[in-house]
């Protein structure tokens, strides 16, 4: 496993949707700073859809997992409509990454 290989993908495939540094703002997609172990749905002065929103899903490793394979298929009507990560390795590696951000 590698936060620094994670770090490089979330830079690459992420960044234009998100922000992960602290007090980063929401772009497209809501702010990750603090979201790993954090229930959906709470970056501040988001506006996420219903069904993300609805989802009470908590950000843990597993569920980052599947979410990172298939948003669409996870959140059911979720705005997110993006191909998942593909290579479990890369979906481990920015899970590193989004665990090592969150404890900073
Ligand atoms: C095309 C823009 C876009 C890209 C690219 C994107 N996301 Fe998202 N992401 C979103 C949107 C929009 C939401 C909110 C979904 C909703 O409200 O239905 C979201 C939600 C999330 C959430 C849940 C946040 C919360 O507070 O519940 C996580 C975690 C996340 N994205 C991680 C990632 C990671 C990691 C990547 C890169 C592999 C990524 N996203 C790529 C747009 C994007």
């Amino acid at each position: 496993m590698s936060a620094e290989h994670g770090k490089e993908l979330f830079m690459a495939t992420c960044a234009h949707c998100h922000t992960i540094e602290k007090n980063g703002e929401n772009k497209f997609g809501p702010a990750l700073w603090g979201v790993f172990g954090r229930i959906a749905g709470l970056a501040p002065n988001y506006q996420y859809s219903k069904a993300h929103k609805e989802s009470g899903i908590v950000w843990d490793e597993k569920n980052l997992n599947k979410y990172l394979k298939h948003p669409d298929k996870f959140v059911h009507g979720t705005k997110k409509k993006i191909q998942g990560v593909k290579d479990k390795q890369d979906r481990k590696d920015l899970i590193e990454f989004i665990k090592i951000t969150t404890n900073n």
